[in-house]
């Protein structure tokens, strides 16, 4: 059920779960401090509870409500990227609830650059936000997708499409080597510009070091995610729903495939919802032309991550 930022801000009080809008896929809003909610947050999703949540706050002071250690490199990243898709890891302090961090020692924060967001946190103080889709489903990025997964039990803001599509940066910075657990549209050269300092990305240390959440299979349809294979265009099968990214296959023009053209902003604003369509219109396939991991082009590898997830079995 659609909402005004005013309902939501009402039922957020009174210990309810609600859908809201950030930059970049909606999430499932919840008060940090209510356990009770917490609890909610977590059966709506059947998410699995050695899975933490990330804190959303609107003022950087709220920081210091959480984590224990904040290090001037935190305060740094917090000042020139956020409001934005930004996750920062941090010690957490002793007294944030045990089901958010999921028994970790550390606490994963971020402010969301959503003007409805934003105002919701203001008036609820921080929340938990997991992406608002059923655990192991692709996110939601716009609010039909929410009533998929839910429909009437979860009440929704509607802000239309997100904007970038895929899920925040995850940076962990309660140790050295700092490393990007999840890829996004902030990339490890951009952060390491700014503190002056490297960071590892998810080559090398980081796949040993994942964070839970990248444990699991994740952000998958019900048809099969595959890369296309070497001798195989685009189009080939009928129960296939085919997406481009390079200009290699731009001279097929079938209502079966799907070209970017170079647009990886775009692929990444459209993916979860392409793979969302392919089950509604029963595609048993999603083939997706190979994308080559490249660290200049963030976006193309914060894509490459969550297709490896889906492609998982
Ligand atoms: O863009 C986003 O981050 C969205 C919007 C709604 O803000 N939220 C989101 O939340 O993607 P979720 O719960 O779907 O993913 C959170 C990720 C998971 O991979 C989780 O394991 C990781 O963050 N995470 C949370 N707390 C952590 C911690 N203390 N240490 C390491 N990873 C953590
Ligand atoms: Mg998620």
């Amino acid at each position: 059920m659609k909402v005004t930022t005013d309902k939501a801000i009402e039922l957020i009080r009174s210990g309810d779960v609600v859908a809201i809008p950030t930059e970049t896929v909606y999430g499932l809003a919840a008060d940090a401090r209510n356990p009770l909610a917490i609890e909610k947050t977590f059966r709506l999703k059947g998410r699995p509870q050695d899975n933490p949540l990330i804190i959303h706050i609107s003022k950087t002071e709220q920081l210091y409500d959480f984590a224990a250690d904040v290090p001037k490199a935190a305060l740094k990243l917090a000042e020139k990227l956020w409001p934005g898709p930004l996750t920062i890891v941090l010690k957490k302090k002793v007294e944030v609830l045990d089901a958010i961090t999921a028994g970790l020692p550390t606490v994963a924060l971020r402010m969301p650059d959503h003007p409805a967001a934003l105002q919701i946190i203001d008036a609820c103080g921080p929340l938990t936000a997991p992406s608002a889709n059923k655990s192991g489903r692709p996110s939601p990025t716009k609010p039909d997708h929410i009533v998929q997964d839910y429909g009437t039990a979860v009440a929704w803001v509607d802000g239309g499409e997100t904007d970038i599509g895929i899920e925040s940066t995850v940076l962990n910075l309660s140790e050295r080597p700092f490393t990007i657990l999840r890829p996004g549209k902030i990339g490890s050269k951009e952060i390491s510009n700014l503190i002056q300092e490297e960071i590892l990305t998810e080559t090398g240390k980081q796949k040993l070091a994942a964070s839970p959440g990248t444990r699991y299979s994740h952000y998958k349809p019900n048809a099969t995610v595959r890369w296309l294979n070497k001798n195989e265009k685009p189009g080939d099968k009928e129960n296939a729903l085919y997406l481009c990214h390079t200009d290699n296959y731009t001279n097929i023009e079938m209502k079966n495939v799907v070209h970017f053209n170079g647009n990886y902003s775009q692929f990444a604003m459209t993916l979860y919802d392409l793979f969302r369509s392919a089950d509604i219109n029963n595609f048993r396939e999603v083939v997706i032309e190979i994308i080559h991991d490249n660290i200049e082009n963030t976006i193309s590898s914060a894509l490459l991550n969550r297709i490896e997830k889906a492609v998982l079995k």
